[in-house]
């Protein structure tokens, strides 16, 4: 069995379709960011204030490592920043790329004082986008457009692509 990895922008549904999808298909299920929580006891914002990115990059490529023997796994957005983390989603797995636009980002993230790398101006979130994008598309073996799309649509179109 090949490891499902969800991949995208923050607020693209990384977690939720992962969680979903999981249970649909009776597999199990691990997000990044939680494990990464769990393992040090800390929050991710805490860790990027305290000790920076690159400690929390550190991070991330070996949870990733770790998760290896999930079936469902969801990353952080920026999970895409390490070649290191290409390879090992490559080597073990699927990338499904969940895209929204960077509209639809902005309004489901409108609330949102979590995410470290969401607290900027307008222009360099948009900055961020353009870059991570380009990436997602890159490296995805399958790339979803969710704007306007129900759970459960999203959820079907991984499963067709995989029994396919
Ligand atoms: C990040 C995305 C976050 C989290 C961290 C950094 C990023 O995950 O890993 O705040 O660099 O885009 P989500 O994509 O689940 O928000």
């Amino acid at each position: 069995m090949r490891t499902i990895y969800l991949i995208g922008f923050m607020g693209s549904g990384k977690s939720t379709v992962g969680l979903a999808l999981a249970e649909k298909l009776n597999k199990t299920y691990v997000d990044t960011d939680q494990f990464i929580i769990e393992t040090h006891q800390r929050e991710i914002a805490d860790i990027f204030s305290t000790d920076g990115e690159g400690v929390f990059r550190d991070y991330e490529i070996d949870a990733l490592k770790k998760v290896s023997n999930y079936e469902v796994v969801s990353t952080g957005g920026g999970i895409v920043e390490k070649s290191e983390n290409l390879q090992t989603m490559q080597k073990n797995g699927l990338i499904f790329y969940l895209h929204a636009s960077f509209q639809e980002i902005v309004n489901r993230l409108k609330q949102d004082k979590t995410r470290p790398l969401w607290n900027n101006n307008i222009e360099d979130k948009l900055n961020l986008y353009n870059r991570r994008i380009k990436r997602y598309k890159k490296y995805a073996d399958h790339m979803i457009h969710t704007d306007g799309r129900a759970l459960e649509e999203i959820v079907q179109e991984i499963e067709n692509y995989i029994i396919n």
